[in-house]
């Protein structure tokens, strides 16, 4: 009997230019680029184990027993790189305070990819693993890295995958996680996305507008310029969001308190806090501010909000082996 183990830690990441809409759904290749920050607070541990006694994959999360179907086809493409692998146990916990609705794809399969793949002998370089990464989740590409960075779209699986722009990333800045709602979304970011690549006549401006943000943010996180930075995350997710407005049938993420934040973080910029928001596949609210002024920010969001649901984080790093 033959058995191999290893584990791995991968952060989330939030995309302050975002990746919505793929032109292949089987290799997960982008429509366009996208741009993230990779955050210390939130991240998932993960533990594979090949062995050629196992008769089947199976997967634990948070130590609840899930179908291994959410794993095996991952595996099965690290199967294809080293046919010697059989079956795995995966052993996963998600590291997300209070169960925040923001455990994300993003370091699930980031952190699979490097624990899959080292346990199977492979010694992948950042950029395969990257590739690897992507093949579970979009998101999960960019998660390989640490601080800001960039997923070149690509044309095929070769050329799509993450880059650094910024790993150690030594000014000011953070996010606020405001934690609105944990349940499951309503529409999936795979249905999601799809429908309005299918369905919004904005879909081609979409495309269009993100390439140009993305050029300008790449430039603001390396002239370290948050408010720059801010307005352009700010603008792209609203525009992320008025396409699923713009979809048919039509859908939002919105909930009554997101909007709530939205318009707090407004009124604080108003009086010259320099704050943004941003919003995923969910009505959780991100806000992108300086430590320098992040107390005022809580204190402004407490008027609304509960402490625990205001988490604060900072840069993280990236994907990483620890022990088993
Ligand atoms: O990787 P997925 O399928 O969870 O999609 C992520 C989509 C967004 O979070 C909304 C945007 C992004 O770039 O992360």
């Amino acid at each position: 009997m033959t058995s191999q183990k290893a584990s791995a830690r991968a952060h989330t990441n939030i995309a302050l230019i975002k990746y919505w809409g793929k032109k292949d759904q089987q290799l997960i290749l982008p429509m366009n680029g996208s741009l993230s920050l990779t955050l210390d607070h939130f991240y998932t541990d993960t533990m594979v184990e090949f062995n050629s006694a196992f008769t089947e994959d199976t997967f634990y999360l948070n130590q609840k027993k899930f179908d291994a179907t959410k794993v095996s086809p991952f595996l099965d493409l690290v199967r294809q790189l080293n046919p010697q692998a059989g079956y795995a146990h995966v052993i996963s916990k998600n590291h997300v305070p209070n169960a925040a609705g923001l455990a994300s794809s993003a370091s699930a399969f980031a952190a699979l990819a490097l624990a899959a793949s080292t346990a199977a002998g492979l010694k992948l370089s950042r950029r395969d693993l990257s590739r690897l990464a992507r093949r579970g989740s979009g998101s999960a590409t960019r998660s390989i890295y640490g601080g800001f960075v960039e997923w070149l779209p690509g044309t095929s699986d070769q050329d799509s995958y993450a880059v650094p722009i910024d790993e150690k990333v030594d000014w000011d800045i953070e996010m606020l996680a405001i934690i609105i709602d944990r349940k499951q979304k309503k529409v999936s970011s795979r249905e999601g996305m799809q429908r309005v690549v299918a369905t919004s006549p904005f879909y081609p401006a979409w495309v269009k507008s993100t390439n140009t943000d993305l050029i300008a943010a790449v430039k603001a996180v390396k002239q370290h310029n948050l408010k720059l930075l801010g307005q352009l995350a700010e603008s792209n997710a609203l525009r992320m969001h008025a396409l699923n407005l713009s979809a048919r049938p039509p859908f939002s993420y919105f909930e009554p308190q997101s909007l709530v934040a939205m318009n707090i973080i407004e009124k604080l910029r108003s009086q010259g806090v320099c704050c943004y928001y941003t919003l995923d596949a969910g009505p959780n609210v991100k806000v992108i501010c300086s430590t320098a002024e992040s107390r005022q920010i809580i204190s402004a969001l407490s008027a609304a909000f509960a402490p625990e649901q205001i988490i604060e984080a900072f840069p993280g790093p990236g994907a990483k082996l620890i022990e088993c």
